[in-house]
């Protein structure tokens, strides 16, 4: 186990880890590890930070650690959706490990309808930009999310030509959008961009 932004992350190879896997809980879409440009989020948020109370949605959660972040350090109501029913078990996992409540589905972001999405006042996500198709699916999830109400959208990436041209496709379309460029040391080496739209 380790500890960063003051959670508890299981490595790979945890107990626990390895008994949901041998449960049959085999991530099918890259959800099988706890990526890194959650790190990034988490910095920007440290020195950014949320108001009490605020309604995340972390799209694509994986294990979760983002919106685990954000309930535990500053008790907001987060919910998570990821496709792959698989991962889920990992973010409740982690999210008892870590002493906050997180409400899961099993939902792809196509079907996050503006009526579901207005909801919430802030959606973030993570390393979830990494296909082609993927950059119009979040770019007209980003579209709902500004029509239902959702003040600010947060992804980030280390910069993958999808997650690039979705960064580019959003100041085209929109005033109100910040791409920050992300190093960090610690608690692991990563680097790249977060697109923050408001
Ligand atoms: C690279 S992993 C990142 C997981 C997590 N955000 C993290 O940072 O550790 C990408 C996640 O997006 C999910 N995903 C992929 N396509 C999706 C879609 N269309 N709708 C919802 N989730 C999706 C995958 O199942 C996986 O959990």
């Amino acid at each position: 186990m380790r500890r960063a932004f003051g959670l508890r992350i299981l490595n790979a190879n945890h107990k626990d880890i390895r008994r949901l896997k041998r449960e049959g809980n085999q991530a099918v879409l890259h959800g099988h590890k706890f990526w890194n440009s959650s790190f990034l989020i988490m910095d920007y948020l440290k020195k950014n930070p949320l108001k009490r109370n605020t309604r995340v949605l972390e799209i694509g959660c994986g294990w979760g650690l983002l919106g685990i972040y954000c309930a535990k350090t500053f008790a907001c109501k987060v919910d998570g959706i990821d496709a792959d029913k698989n991962v889920l078990p990992f973010l409740q996992l982690h999210a008892e490990l870590n002493d906050v409540s997180i409400r899961t589905e099993n939902k792809t972001f196509q079907r996050l309808t503006t009526d579901y999405l207005s909801q919430y006042d802030l959606v973030l996500g993570a390393d979830i930009c990494y296909w082609d198709e993927m950059t119009g699916i979040l770019a007209n999830l980003i579209a709902r999310s500004r029509r239902a109400g959702v003040k600010q959208v947060i992804i980030a990436d280390p910069c993958r030509p999808p997650f690039t041209d979705l960064a580019e496709r959003c100041m085209d379309r929109y005033d109100q959008v910040k791409v920050k460029r992300k190093f960090l040391s610690k608690p692991v080496k990563a680097s790249g961009d977060i697109l923050v739209v408001n």
